[in-house]
């Protein structure tokens, strides 16, 4: 038996603040809404189950066990879910797909924690969990171009104007989902707050890669198990959409990112391990660097997107490793454990 999480309606409403939807965009490559504020600061966090369990923080993982999780990411074609809650849909997909291998986020990690112990229960061995917010790990975890399937179900309205940069879906997060996804890959994504709906659907079909919604691709999915959102929705009658967005089959990765693989590729110092792999690279959209270790160098310097297009190319020698990291400062929301949804 699944446990049902505790849903409430929501206000109805759906209100966006422009202004601070404009400076959750400004602020974006500084870390603006991470959920728990700075990762590597996030406090009162209990330990993850122990290593090799599959569950890992990208601050606070062992070494060995990132590169168990590299290597896993590369071995079969990948799905990803972001706010995966119980777990309802990921573990009864996962262990449909036993050819796949699936990503799961969910930031509250007593719910992590439970999907792990359902997936060591099932036997499952093709699902990684984290309770890292999925805005931060992703682009430093996967490679451009590397994803099948986004799944975002019933993600959180975040009503309160002040948590809004908490939102998934803002123009700079769709931007690294795109270039994520494989040409012709899916956001597959689910709401029951109408207001967001239509948000959604008006931000995805106005990006450049994106086609429009194509309800001929539900039936790929006909067998997912419901989330337990869409079961309160189910039991309380009330309405929800479900969205699929392609990528479109030609788009290509965008110039400057392509770029950036180059040069890190050129970079790269033969002899060292260090660079190897999805964590030598991140060209997140307000972030960029290259090494591994500068994950842990608290020096970290923030650079913006912009800068990076505006950027020259950086030659091939000296081969001495750019470090960029996030810097997050916003306290109140790193203290802040309520959900947008209640
Ligand atoms: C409304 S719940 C829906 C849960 C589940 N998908 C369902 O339909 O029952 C949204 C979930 O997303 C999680 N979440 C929100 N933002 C997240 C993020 N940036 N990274 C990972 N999880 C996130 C929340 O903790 C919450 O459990």
């Amino acid at each position: 038996m699944t446990q049902r999480l505790p849903f409430r309606v929501g206000p109805g409403e759906f209100h966006t603040d422009e202004a601070r939807l404009a400076e959750a965009v400004r602020r974006y490559h500084e870390g603006k809404g991470l959920i728990g504020g700075d990762p590597k600061r996030r406090p009162h966090r209990p330990p993850l189950p122990p290593e090799p369990a599959p569950a890992f923080r990208l601050f606070g993982s062992s070494a060995e066990h990132l590169e168990r999780l590299e290597a896993f990411l590369a071995a079969a074609p990948l799905e990803v879910e972001i706010g995966s809650g119980g777990g309802e849909f990921i573990l009864d997909w996962a262990a449909r797909h036993p050819e796949r291998h699936f990503l799961a986020f969910e930031v509250k990690w007593k719910a992590m924690r439970r999907i792990v112990e359902r997936a060591q229960r099932l036997g499952l061995t093709n699902l990684w969990v984290s309770d890292d917010d999925a805005r931060y790990d992703l682009p430093r975890l996967l490679w451009p171009a590397s994803v099948e399937v986004f799944h975002i179900l019933f993600p959180d309205p975040w009503w309160k104007p002040k948590h809004q940069p908490r939102r998934i879906f803002v123009p700079p997060f769709l931007d690294v989902l795109a270039i994520l996804l494989k040409p012709g890959g899916v956001l597959r994504v689910a709401t029951d707050v109408p207001g967001y709906a239509d948000y959604i659907r008006d931000l995805v079909e106005n990006h450049p890669d994106f086609q429009t919604h194509n309800p001929a691709l539900a039936a790929r999915f006909a067998s997912a198990a419901a989330t337990a959102r869409q079961a309160f929705c189910d039991e309380i009658d009330r309405p929800y959409a479900y969205f699929y967005f392609q990528k479109s089959p030609t788009a290509g990765l965008p110039a400057p990112i392509r770029m950036k693989i180059a040069c890190a590729d050129q970079r790269r110092p033969k002899e060292t391990k260090i660079d190897d792999g999805p964590f030598g690279l991140c060209w997140s959209y307000g972030l960029c660097w290259s090494g591994r270790s500068s994950r842990h160098d608290p020096s970290d310097q923030p650079r913006t997107l912009d800068a990076i297009y505006k950027a020259e190319i950086p030659s091939p020698a000296p081969p001495t490793p750019m470090k960029m990291t996030m810097r997050r400062q916003d306290e109140e929301l790193m203290n802040d454990p309520s959900s947008s949804i209640e």
